[in-house]
């Protein structure tokens, strides 16, 4: 089984592709944590995109469809979770031409629905272990009293360069420019389902578990 999971940042589509690992043996393919690695690991192309990524803007189709495209020549598991992409109509004809290519199709498309007054202090309260990406929340998911990462007991922590009210304003608006169109686009081919994103963390699963078992 292949889905996206699409919504603006902040949305959990992060949070939700790790339950999807965990229960299902999917493979979560975030073209911003392949971008983020880019820019640690020091490669040519992390260094063209750190900051557009920074800035809240949009790196260009090209470099996210041939990160896409390498992940999906390995291995397969139960499927992916598209986390963060197609972020664009282009993206999008790119997809179903790549899936076509390896014999796969996409089967769903989850919108997380999030009022953008919430999504500001979701970003803003948000941490990620640096050793296993375990997500959290300073006030919905606070990082355990020990200091230690529930996942994996890592102990340092991170916040996203990205993740300040500046950048936040360029990428709601990024996504309403460029993404928004792609909820159409998707219903259109009757494979969008919308799920409540302000509900609980498991509820939100419980409703996406609910939607790809039907
Ligand atoms: P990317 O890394 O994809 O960021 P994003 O889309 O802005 O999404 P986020 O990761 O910020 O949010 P999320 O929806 O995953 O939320 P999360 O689960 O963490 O992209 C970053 C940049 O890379 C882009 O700006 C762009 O420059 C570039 N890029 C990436 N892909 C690209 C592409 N395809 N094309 C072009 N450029 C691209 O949750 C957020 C917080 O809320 C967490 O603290 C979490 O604990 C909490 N939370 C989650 N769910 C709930 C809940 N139900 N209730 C309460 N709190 C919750
Ligand atoms: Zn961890």
């Amino acid at each position: 089984m292949n889905i996206i999971l699409l919504g603006p940042p902040g949305a959990g589509k992060g949070t939700q592709a790790r339950k999807l690992v965990d229960d299902r043996d999917m493979i979560q393919l975030s073209t911003g944590d392949m971008l983020r690695e880019a820019r640690t690991s020091g490669t040519e192309m992390g260094k063209i995109v750190a900051d557009v990524m920074d800035s809240g803007k949009l790196v260009t189709d090209d470099i996210v469809i041939g990160l896409i495209r390498e992940k999906l020549e390995g291995e397969k598991k139960g499927g992916f979770i598209f986390d963060g992409f197609p972020r664009t109509l282009a993206q999008a004809d790119a997809l179903e031409q790549l899936l076509g290519d390896c014999g796969e199709s996409l089967d769903a498309v989850i919108e997380l629905r999030v009022e953008e007054e919430a999504l500001v202090s979701r970003i803003t309260g948000r941490s990620t272990c640096a050793n296993c990406g375990e997500v959290y929340h300073d006030e919905t998911k606070p990082i355990p009293a020990d200091g230690k990462c529930s996942v994996c007991g890592g102990t340092e922590f991170k916040r996203r360069a990205d993740d300040n009210e500046e950048s936040l304003k360029t990428r709601l608006m990024e996504y309403y420019k460029q993404t928004s169109p792609l909820i159409g686009y998707y219903y259109a081919k009757g494979k969008l389902h919308g799920v409540d994103g302000l509900a609980e963390m498991d509820e939100v699963e419980t409703s996406i578990k609910g939607i790809l078992d039907a």
